[in-house]
């Protein structure tokens, strides 16, 4: 059986990596069987076994293309360089989605696939899906009956058509089934398998843990480690020595990580990159001006998308973070470039609370336990609301304010990791089984 996946932008890399591991290790499987059938001359079954053999090919669109946005990916999650690139690039939504469509279509010509993965819920995800299923090509869907019921949101639109001419739709948990099966999709086409995000963080955190994010951003204290030379801001001075003096007085008797040895400053973590929140001034300008109200009493370190880092300087932004009095000079917020996965993870799990607009990051961090302030208006996760630590403050910066004092005047540190069905590290192997019992029983009828 042939199988082609395809991956675009960041949040695709972590979703398709656990899925080639469960790949290799079926294929390693039906070798040895192959090999002991061989040993013992059961010759009618080699064939069969040979057969039964995952063939897969790695597409890349392209969507993404800055190092720190992708190929930083390949490295830290392992990933086997793409067998095909499109070199999409960025544009419009239809130009972005026309182009990947063309150049996926060549690509189905040429390889004939049985089967086309996509996951999430990017630009990439619906061209590659539409590419495929009109040329009668089965599409699996990952990620599958996520909705937030936001038309303005050009997600929201990928998942649903996306779910509507998928084959198999891979869903996270039973809210995603409900969704799926209220818009009159049958249950036959519905496999609740688990979060394959979980997979990668579960299989990943050891190696985030061994990351010397924090000492390279000055976040040890008494490690004497310059501000690194990628700093895009500052936001109180620009002044490195400042930044680190502030943080590291504030924090002599605070808390020690988990992870590591040293005490580590306490540190609000923060990402944005929603058009809704980051493409209008106004917007972009209340958020940021929360943003410097809660680094008044904490600091925050800000990896910024590509995105996000051109709307701050074209709205003059980046450095007009500055607290309102001198008597408030603790504020700050380093603004960084974006950072590879297992460096993010690390100042994840470190930090005392996340700020974002971020899908995936919303379900990291109900996984390992750390608040999260949510700046979207509608839910797209209820799992993580309803057992998780994730909280919706919206566009509402008064909002995000009370609830990042709130967490501050709680003075608890201690974590409250969920333990959420199926989140379980598993969820690649359980798409393999389906796909391989799928198969199977075509290949019979
Ligand atoms: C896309 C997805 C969004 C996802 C996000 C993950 C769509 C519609 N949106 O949003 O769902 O949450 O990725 O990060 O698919 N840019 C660069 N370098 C890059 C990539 C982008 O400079 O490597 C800049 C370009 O100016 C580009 C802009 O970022 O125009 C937006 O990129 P695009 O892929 O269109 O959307 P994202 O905001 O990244
Ligand atoms: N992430 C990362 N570096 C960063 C920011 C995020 O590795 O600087 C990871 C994060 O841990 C999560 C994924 O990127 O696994 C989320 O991607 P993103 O927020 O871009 O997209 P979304 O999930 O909102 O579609």
């Amino acid at each position: 059986m042939k199988i082609i996946s395809v991956v675009g932008a960041r949040p695709n890399f972590m979703k398709i990596a656990p899925l080639i591991r469960a790949i290799e290790k079926y294929n390693t499987q039906i070798k040895i069987k192959t090999q002991n059938q061989a040993k013992n001359s059961e010759n009618l079954n080699l064939n069969l076994n040979l057969n039964l053999n995952l063939n897969h090919l790695l597409v890349h669109t392209g969507q993404h293309y800055d190092y720190e946005m992708s190929q930083i990916f390949f490295q830290d999650l392992d990933l086997p360089q793409p067998d095909i690139h499109l070199g999409v690039g960025s544009g419009t939504h239809a130009e972005q989605t026309g182009k990947v469509m063309v150049e996926f279509e060549k690509v189905l010509f040429q390889e004939k696939p049985d089967l086309v993965i996509v996951v999430g819920d990017v630009n990439s995800t619906l061209a590659a899906a539409l590419a495929a299923v009109k040329l009668h090509i089965p599409v699996a869907h990952i990620e599958a009956g996520l909705r937030c019921y936001d038309w303005a949101m050009p997600e929201e639109i990928n998942r649903l058509l996306t779910d509507h001419i998928s084959d198999y739709l891979f869903t996270t948990s039973e809210y995603d089934d409900d969704n799926l099966k209220r818009e009159g999709i049958s249950g036959e086409k519905i496999f609740c398998v688990g979060n394959i995000m979980v997979d990668s963080l579960l299989f990943n955190k050891p190696m985030a843990e061994k990351s010397d994010i924090l000492e390279r951003l000055g976040l040890v204290t008494n490690h004497q480690s310059p501000i690194p030379p990628h700093v895009i801001a500052v936001s109180r001075s620009c002044e490195p020595k400042a930044w680190q003096e502030a943080w590291q007085s504030e924090s002599e008797s605070e808390s020690e990580s988990q992870s590591q040895s040293q005490p580590v400053t306490p540190y609000a973590l923060l990402t944005l990159h929603r058009a809704s929140n980051v493409d209008n001034e106004q917007s972009l300008t209340r958020i940021m001006a929360a943003v410097n109200q809660v680094a008044q009493r904490i600091p925050i370190v800000f990896p910024a998308h590509p995105r996000t880092q051109k709307k701050l300087k074209e709205f003059n932004l980046h450095l007009d973070l500055t607290p309102q009095s001198k008597s408030q000079s603790q504020s700050n917020v380093l603004i960084i470039p974006p950072l590879g996965y297992l460096d993010f993870l690390n100042l994840e799990m470190n930090s005392r609370f996340v700020i974002t607009d971020s899908g995936g990051i919303q379900v990291e961090t109900t996984v390992l336990g750390i608040p999260c302030l949510t700046m979207l208006d509608s839910p797209v996760w209820p799992i993580t609301h309803k057992q998780g630590t994730n909280i919706l403050v919206g566009s509402d910066s008064r909002k995000l304010t009370n609830e990042a004092f709130k967490i501050l005047n709680s003075n608890s540190n201690s974590k409250s990791e969920s333990k959420i069905e199926l989140w379980d590290g598993k969820t690649a192997e359980r798409i393999v089984e389906v796909i391989k019992t799928q198969s199977q029983s075509k290949s019979e009828s």
